[in-house]
Protein backbone atom coordinates (compact mmCIF):
# COMPACT_ATOMS: atom_id res chain seq x y z
CA UNK A 1 0.00 0.00 0.00
CA UNK A 2 0.97 3.44 -0.70
CA UNK A 3 0.34 6.53 1.65
CA UNK A 4 -2.36 9.13 0.32
CA UNK A 5 -0.68 12.41 -0.46
CA UNK A 6 -1.65 15.44 1.28
CA UNK A 7 -4.01 17.57 -0.83
CA UNK A 8 -2.27 21.46 -0.95
CA UNK A 9 0.94 19.28 -1.33
CA UNK A 10 3.81 18.63 1.58
CA UNK A 11 3.75 19.09 4.72
CA UNK A 12 6.98 19.24 6.02
CA UNK A 13 9.92 20.58 4.08
CA UNK A 14 13.34 19.77 5.95
CA UNK A 15 15.42 20.27 3.00
CA UNK A 16 13.99 24.15 3.10
CA UNK A 17 17.43 25.63 3.54
CA UNK A 18 18.77 24.31 0.60
CA UNK A 19 21.56 22.94 2.34
CA UNK A 20 22.23 19.31 3.10
CA UNK A 21 23.04 19.09 7.13
CA UNK A 22 23.75 16.34 8.58
CA UNK A 23 22.69 17.35 12.20
CA UNK A 24 20.46 15.53 14.88
CA UNK A 25 17.70 18.99 13.77
CA UNK A 26 16.00 18.30 17.15
CA UNK A 27 13.15 20.80 17.86
CA UNK A 28 11.02 20.92 21.57
CA UNK A 29 8.15 18.66 21.19
CA UNK A 30 4.62 19.91 23.11
CA UNK A 31 3.52 16.68 24.09
CA UNK A 32 -0.57 17.49 22.67
CA UNK A 33 1.88 17.47 19.04
CA UNK A 34 3.12 14.11 20.01
CA UNK A 35 0.55 11.95 17.95
CA UNK A 36 -0.49 13.25 14.49
CA UNK A 37 -3.44 12.55 13.00
CA UNK A 38 -4.58 13.09 9.54
CA UNK A 39 -7.19 12.18 7.03
CA UNK A 40 -4.99 8.62 6.08
CA UNK A 41 -5.63 7.59 9.68
CA UNK A 42 -8.26 4.84 8.78
CA UNK A 43 -5.95 3.28 5.98
CA UNK A 44 -2.75 3.26 7.60
CA UNK A 45 -4.48 1.59 10.55
CA UNK A 46 -6.32 -1.50 8.52
CA UNK A 47 -2.65 -1.70 6.78
CA UNK A 48 -1.18 -1.99 10.07
CA UNK A 49 -3.35 -4.66 10.78
CA UNK A 50 -3.00 -6.58 7.49
CA UNK A 51 0.32 -6.56 8.10
CA UNK A 52 0.47 -7.31 11.26
CA UNK A 53 -1.47 -10.45 10.73
CA UNK A 54 0.33 -11.57 7.31
CA UNK A 55 3.98 -11.07 8.41
CA UNK A 56 4.07 -10.63 12.15
CA UNK A 57 7.60 -11.28 12.89
CA UNK A 58 8.90 -8.57 10.11
CA UNK A 59 6.84 -5.68 11.64
CA UNK A 60 6.76 -6.46 15.59
CA UNK A 61 9.49 -8.09 17.84
CA UNK A 62 10.44 -7.57 21.57
CA UNK A 63 13.42 -8.80 23.66
CA UNK A 64 12.80 -10.31 27.13
CA UNK A 65 13.03 -7.40 29.97
CA UNK A 66 10.76 -4.65 27.68
CA UNK A 67 7.76 -5.74 28.97
CA UNK A 68 7.02 -3.40 31.78
CA UNK A 69 8.14 -0.26 29.58
CA UNK A 70 6.18 -1.81 26.62
CA UNK A 71 3.25 -0.88 29.00
CA UNK A 72 3.98 2.46 29.65
CA UNK A 73 4.16 3.48 26.59
CA UNK A 74 0.79 1.72 25.78
CA UNK A 75 -0.53 3.52 29.29
CA UNK A 76 1.28 7.11 27.98
CA UNK A 77 -0.57 6.59 24.63
CA UNK A 78 -4.10 5.84 25.60
CA UNK A 79 -4.19 8.83 27.88
CA UNK A 80 -2.64 11.12 25.20
CA UNK A 81 -4.98 9.63 22.91
CA UNK A 82 -8.47 10.51 25.12
CA UNK A 83 -6.88 14.09 26.40
CA UNK A 84 -5.29 15.38 22.62
CA UNK A 85 -7.66 13.53 20.40
CA UNK A 86 -10.57 13.17 22.15
CA UNK A 87 -13.23 10.59 19.82
CA UNK A 88 -10.42 8.94 18.93
CA UNK A 89 -10.54 5.54 20.92
CA UNK A 90 -12.50 5.06 24.25
CA UNK A 91 -10.64 2.86 26.34
CA UNK A 92 -13.03 1.06 29.40
CA UNK A 93 -12.75 -2.28 32.10
CA UNK A 94 -9.83 -3.26 30.05
CA UNK A 95 -11.21 -2.81 26.39
CA UNK A 96 -9.97 -0.33 23.55
CA UNK A 97 -12.26 0.74 20.82
CA UNK A 98 -10.84 2.61 18.00
CA UNK A 99 -13.34 4.74 16.29
CA UNK A 100 -12.33 4.94 12.53
CA UNK A 101 -11.67 0.81 12.03
CA UNK A 102 -14.51 -0.34 14.27
CA UNK A 103 -11.72 -2.68 16.05
CA UNK A 104 -11.75 -3.46 19.73
CA UNK A 105 -9.01 -5.04 21.67
CA UNK A 106 -8.58 -6.30 24.85
CA UNK A 107 -5.35 -5.34 26.65
CA UNK A 108 -5.13 -9.20 28.51
CA UNK A 109 -4.95 -10.66 24.72
CA UNK A 110 -1.94 -8.60 24.48
CA UNK A 111 -0.16 -10.31 27.18
CA UNK A 112 3.72 -8.81 27.98
CA UNK A 113 3.39 -7.23 24.20
CA UNK A 114 1.93 -4.39 25.11
CA UNK A 115 3.85 -2.40 22.72
CA UNK A 116 1.97 -4.49 19.78
CA UNK A 117 -1.18 -3.04 20.57
CA UNK A 118 0.17 0.28 21.09
CA UNK A 119 1.40 0.15 17.44
CA UNK A 120 -2.35 -0.26 16.47
CA UNK A 121 -3.51 2.52 18.04
CA UNK A 122 -1.86 5.45 15.81
CA UNK A 123 -0.27 5.92 13.12
CA UNK A 124 3.56 6.30 13.92
CA UNK A 125 6.06 2.99 14.36
CA UNK A 126 7.15 2.85 17.33
CA UNK A 127 10.91 1.84 18.92
CA UNK A 128 12.01 1.65 22.44
CA UNK A 129 15.16 2.11 23.56
CA UNK A 130 16.71 0.86 26.43
CA UNK A 131 20.54 1.97 27.89
CA UNK A 132 23.23 -0.77 28.04
CA UNK A 133 26.95 -1.25 28.35
CA UNK A 134 26.84 0.14 24.31
CA UNK A 135 24.35 2.82 24.83
CA UNK A 136 20.59 3.03 24.12
CA UNK A 137 19.73 -0.97 21.87
CA UNK A 138 16.58 -1.50 20.21
CA UNK A 139 14.87 -3.76 22.56
CA UNK A 140 10.89 -3.84 20.84
CA UNK A 141 9.23 -2.47 18.28
CA UNK A 142 5.95 -1.90 16.12
CA UNK A 143 7.56 -1.30 12.69
CA UNK A 144 4.93 -1.34 9.92
CA UNK A 145 6.52 0.85 7.82
CA UNK A 146 9.98 0.99 8.17
CA UNK A 147 12.08 2.58 5.65
CA UNK A 148 14.17 0.32 3.65
CA UNK A 149 15.38 -1.54 6.89
CA UNK A 150 14.67 -4.64 8.83
CA UNK A 151 13.52 -5.04 11.97
CA UNK A 152 15.19 -8.50 12.44
CA UNK A 153 18.40 -6.91 11.66
CA UNK A 154 18.29 -4.24 13.96
CA UNK A 155 17.01 -5.61 17.37
CA UNK A 156 19.45 -5.57 20.23
CA UNK A 157 21.69 -2.95 18.38
CA UNK A 158 22.93 -0.12 20.12
CA UNK A 159 22.33 3.49 18.05
CA UNK A 160 25.86 3.01 16.72
CA UNK A 161 25.47 -0.78 15.23
CA UNK A 162 21.88 0.77 14.23
CA UNK A 163 23.41 2.94 12.28
CA UNK A 164 26.18 1.20 10.62
CA UNK A 165 25.23 1.64 7.03
CA UNK A 166 24.74 5.23 7.18
CA UNK A 167 27.37 7.18 5.63
CA UNK A 168 28.96 9.67 8.01
CA UNK A 169 26.80 8.72 10.91
CA UNK A 170 30.16 7.42 13.17
CA UNK A 171 31.75 10.47 12.40
CA UNK A 172 29.21 13.02 12.35
CA UNK A 173 26.28 12.24 14.57
CA UNK A 174 27.44 8.99 16.58
CA UNK A 175 28.77 10.46 19.59
CA UNK A 176 26.46 13.60 19.87
CA UNK A 177 23.24 11.32 19.61
CA UNK A 178 24.74 9.04 22.52
CA UNK A 179 25.15 11.85 24.86
CA UNK A 180 21.77 13.38 23.66
CA UNK A 181 20.09 10.11 24.57
CA UNK A 182 21.91 9.59 28.10
CA UNK A 183 21.24 13.52 29.27
CA UNK A 184 17.41 13.58 27.45
CA UNK A 185 14.70 14.27 30.40
CA UNK A 186 11.26 13.31 30.94
CA UNK A 187 9.86 15.96 30.50
CA UNK A 188 11.54 17.62 27.21
CA UNK A 189 10.53 15.76 24.32
CA UNK A 190 12.04 16.54 20.91
CA UNK A 191 10.83 16.51 17.42
CA UNK A 192 13.40 15.94 14.11
CA UNK A 193 12.66 15.45 10.66
CA UNK A 194 14.30 13.19 8.02
CA UNK A 195 13.60 13.19 4.26
CA UNK A 196 14.82 10.85 1.05
CA UNK A 197 13.26 10.91 -2.40
CA UNK A 198 12.47 7.19 -3.19
CA UNK A 199 11.03 5.42 -6.30
CA UNK A 200 8.88 3.43 -4.63
CA UNK A 201 5.61 4.84 -2.60
CA UNK A 202 5.33 1.80 -0.19
CA UNK A 203 5.17 2.58 3.27
CA UNK A 204 6.64 -1.02 3.90
CA UNK A 205 10.00 -1.38 2.86
CA UNK A 206 12.56 -3.45 3.81
CA UNK A 207 15.88 -2.66 1.35
CA UNK A 208 16.66 -0.56 -0.90
CA UNK A 209 19.26 1.50 0.44
CA UNK A 210 22.65 2.49 -1.17
CA UNK A 211 21.76 1.15 -5.20
CA UNK A 212 23.85 2.34 -7.93
CA UNK A 213 21.94 0.56 -10.81
CA UNK A 214 20.86 2.86 -12.94
CA UNK A 215 17.05 3.81 -13.56
CA UNK A 216 16.35 4.80 -17.16
CA UNK A 217 12.99 4.68 -18.10
CA UNK A 218 12.64 7.50 -14.67
CA UNK A 219 13.44 10.65 -17.42
CA UNK A 220 13.13 14.73 -16.27
CA UNK A 221 9.98 14.55 -18.09
CA UNK A 222 8.35 11.55 -16.03
CA UNK A 223 10.15 11.77 -12.30
CA UNK A 224 7.28 13.89 -11.15
CA UNK A 225 5.14 10.65 -11.14
CA UNK A 226 8.08 7.98 -10.88
CA UNK A 227 9.77 9.64 -7.68
CA UNK A 228 8.53 10.21 -4.29
CA UNK A 229 9.28 12.29 -1.73
CA UNK A 230 9.44 10.60 2.01
CA UNK A 231 9.28 12.53 4.86
CA UNK A 232 9.56 10.91 8.30
CA UNK A 233 8.79 13.04 11.70
CA UNK A 234 10.07 11.41 14.53
CA UNK A 235 9.99 11.89 17.81
CA UNK A 236 11.84 11.05 21.07
CA UNK A 237 10.92 11.07 25.28
CA UNK A 238 12.21 9.58 28.01
CA UNK A 239 9.41 7.25 30.00
CA UNK A 240 9.70 8.40 33.15
CA UNK A 241 9.00 4.55 35.16
CA UNK A 242 11.34 2.53 32.95
CA UNK A 243 13.88 5.56 31.68
CA UNK A 244 13.77 4.00 28.75
CA UNK A 245 13.33 6.33 25.36
CA UNK A 246 10.69 5.81 23.01
CA UNK A 247 11.47 7.17 19.30
CA UNK A 248 8.62 7.38 17.16
CA UNK A 249 8.42 7.42 13.30
CA UNK A 250 5.59 8.92 11.62
CA UNK A 251 5.86 8.90 7.91
CA UNK A 252 4.25 10.87 4.69
CA UNK A 253 4.82 9.99 1.28
CA UNK A 254 4.25 12.37 -1.78
CA UNK A 255 4.80 12.02 -5.31
CA UNK A 256 7.16 14.69 -6.39
CA UNK A 257 4.87 16.10 -8.64
CA UNK A 258 3.50 17.63 -5.30
CA UNK A 259 5.89 20.46 -5.68
CA UNK A 260 4.63 21.59 -9.03
CA UNK A 261 3.67 25.62 -7.76
CA UNK A 262 6.14 25.45 -5.27
CA UNK A 263 9.59 26.74 -7.30
CA UNK A 264 10.94 27.86 -3.84
CA UNK A 265 11.00 24.12 -2.91
CA UNK A 266 12.08 22.46 -5.84
CA UNK A 267 15.12 25.01 -6.03
CA UNK A 268 15.99 23.86 -1.78
CA UNK A 269 15.48 20.70 -3.02
CA UNK A 270 17.52 21.05 -5.71
CA UNK A 271 20.34 23.10 -3.34
CA UNK A 272 20.45 20.18 -0.86
CA UNK A 273 20.96 17.29 -2.71
CA UNK A 274 23.82 19.15 -5.17
CA UNK A 275 25.48 19.98 -1.40
CA UNK A 276 25.10 16.40 -0.25
CA UNK A 277 28.31 14.13 0.03
CA UNK A 278 28.82 11.43 -2.91
CA UNK A 279 28.81 9.10 0.33
CA UNK A 280 25.28 10.08 1.40
CA UNK A 281 23.82 10.67 -2.38
CA UNK A 282 24.77 6.44 -2.52
CA UNK A 283 23.42 5.79 0.78
CA UNK A 284 20.43 7.13 -0.06
CA UNK A 285 20.36 5.44 -3.88
CA UNK A 286 19.99 8.89 -5.35
CA UNK A 287 22.55 7.74 -8.31
CA UNK A 288 20.11 5.80 -10.36
CA UNK A 289 18.35 8.90 -10.71
CA UNK A 290 20.06 11.70 -9.68
CA UNK A 291 19.72 13.33 -13.43
CA UNK A 292 16.35 12.90 -14.18
CA UNK A 293 15.70 14.51 -10.20
CA UNK A 294 17.61 17.00 -11.22
CA UNK A 295 16.71 17.93 -14.54
CA UNK A 296 12.85 17.78 -13.12
CA UNK A 297 13.46 19.93 -10.36
CA UNK A 298 14.89 22.49 -12.56
CA UNK A 299 12.10 22.50 -14.76
CA UNK A 300 9.57 23.32 -12.33
CA UNK A 301 12.14 26.62 -11.28
CA UNK A 302 12.23 27.38 -15.15
CA UNK A 303 8.77 27.27 -15.35
CA UNK A 304 7.82 29.46 -12.41
CA UNK A 305 10.74 32.39 -13.54
C1 LIG B 1 18.88 11.59 17.57
C2 LIG B 1 18.34 10.59 16.98
C3 LIG B 1 18.68 10.08 15.60
C4 LIG B 1 19.39 10.63 14.59
C5 LIG B 1 20.07 11.99 14.55
C6 LIG B 1 19.37 9.68 13.49
C7 LIG B 1 19.95 9.88 12.26
C8 LIG B 1 19.79 9.06 11.17
C9 LIG B 1 20.20 9.37 9.82
C10 LIG B 1 20.88 10.66 9.38
C11 LIG B 1 19.86 8.35 9.04
C12 LIG B 1 20.01 8.26 7.53
C13 LIG B 1 18.63 8.55 6.97
C14 LIG B 1 18.60 9.00 5.53
O1 LIG B 1 19.00 10.11 5.28
O2 LIG B 1 18.11 8.28 4.66
C15 LIG B 1 19.25 7.33 9.88
C16 LIG B 1 18.82 6.11 9.46
C17 LIG B 1 18.33 5.17 10.30
N1 LIG B 1 17.99 5.33 11.63
FE1 LIG B 1 18.35 6.93 12.76
N2 LIG B 1 18.66 8.58 13.88
C18 LIG B 1 18.23 8.78 15.16
C19 LIG B 1 17.51 7.93 15.95
C20 LIG B 1 17.23 6.64 15.60
C21 LIG B 1 16.66 5.67 16.47
C22 LIG B 1 16.27 5.88 17.94
C23 LIG B 1 16.55 4.54 15.77
C24 LIG B 1 16.00 3.26 16.36
C25 LIG B 1 15.37 2.35 15.71
C26 LIG B 1 17.02 4.78 14.43
C27 LIG B 1 17.07 3.89 13.39
C28 LIG B 1 17.53 4.15 12.12
C29 LIG B 1 17.56 3.16 11.05
C30 LIG B 1 17.16 1.71 11.19
C31 LIG B 1 18.06 3.78 9.92
C32 LIG B 1 18.34 3.11 8.58
C33 LIG B 1 19.67 2.42 8.70
C34 LIG B 1 19.99 1.50 7.53
O3 LIG B 1 20.02 1.97 6.38
O4 LIG B 1 20.21 0.30 7.80
N3 LIG B 1 17.43 6.08 14.36
N4 LIG B 1 19.21 7.81 11.17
Amino acid sequence: MTAKTMPGGPRFAPYASGKFQMAMGMVALDLKDWIDVDHSRATELTEKERLLSEKHEAVFADLPGSEAAQREVLMLLLDNLERCHPGLIAFDEGVVHVAETGKSYRLSDFGDHALDLAGRLVQEDLCLMTPGEAGYALHAASLCFPGRWLLGEKLGKPMMGIHEPVSGYAEKLGKPVDRFFTHLKADKPVSRLNWSILDDPALFQTSGHSSTVQHREITAENAGKCLWLRIERQTLRRLPQSGDILFTIRTFVDPLCALEGRPDLAASLRGAIADMPEGMQRYKSLIPFREALDGYLGALMERAA
